[in-house]
């Protein structure tokens, strides 16, 4: 059965995943300290995101990634439906920026995000490297949006996993 955990301790176990979306473990560094790590297992694990807040009414999803012999079956929206539930009296909406890459794109839209702004240069001015995703050089940000505070039509995804965060 699916179940997905909030971690507290030792984040950096799951560093291998965390590279799979953002490959400088440095800029992991910087948000992962301060950020809420959750960990989805299917009898093993399966993916990890990481969310940090931005200000009393904005969290961000900073990293989420799902093994890629696991990609494409619908590990990602799981935890993508939970945390939107997790979070959803906490804060009105949660962002979420990536690189203009259409597979990545898709999927955040897929998951209920929309476009909403893009950070020109954010790439090439904060990375020590050239960022690449396949043959496609990441340049701008892009940043997507989902308004916590609407009802998802479909039923919660969350709903079919065991919540097994502390605290709350
Ligand atoms: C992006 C990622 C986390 C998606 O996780 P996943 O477990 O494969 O996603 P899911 O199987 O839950 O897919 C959810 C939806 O997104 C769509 N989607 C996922 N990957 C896609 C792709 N490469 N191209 C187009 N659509 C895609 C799926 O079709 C699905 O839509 P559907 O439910 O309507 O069929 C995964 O591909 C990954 O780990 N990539 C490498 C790390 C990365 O780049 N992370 C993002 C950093 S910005």
């Amino acid at each position: 059965m699916m179940k997905i955990e909030r971690i507290i301790q030792n984040k950096k176990q799951f560093l291998d995943l965390l590279l799979l979306a953002d490959e400088q473990e440095d800029m992991i560094d910087k948000y992962l300290p301060q950020g809420d790590l959750f960990a989805l297992y299917d009898g093993d694990l399966k993916s990890v995101c990481v969310v940090v807040p931005v200000d009393g009414e904005t969290c961000e999803l900073k990293n989420i990634a799902t093994y890629p012999e696991y990609q494409g079956k619908g590990y990602g929206r799981a935890l993508v439906g939970f945390i939107f539930d997790f979070y959803k009296n906490d804060y009105k909406s949660m962002l979420v920026g990536t690189g203009e890459t259409p597979a990545i794109l898709s999927f955040y839209e897929r998951c209920g995000f929309v476009r909403f702004h893009r950070v020109k240069n954010f790439f090439t001015d904060h990375y020590d490297h050239p960022m690449f995703e396949g043959d496609i050089q990441l340049v701008d940000m892009i940043y997507l949006k989902k308004d916590l505070t609407v009802p998802r039509s479909r039923v919660s995804a969350s709903a079919k996993f065991s919540r097994s965060a502390p605290g709350r």
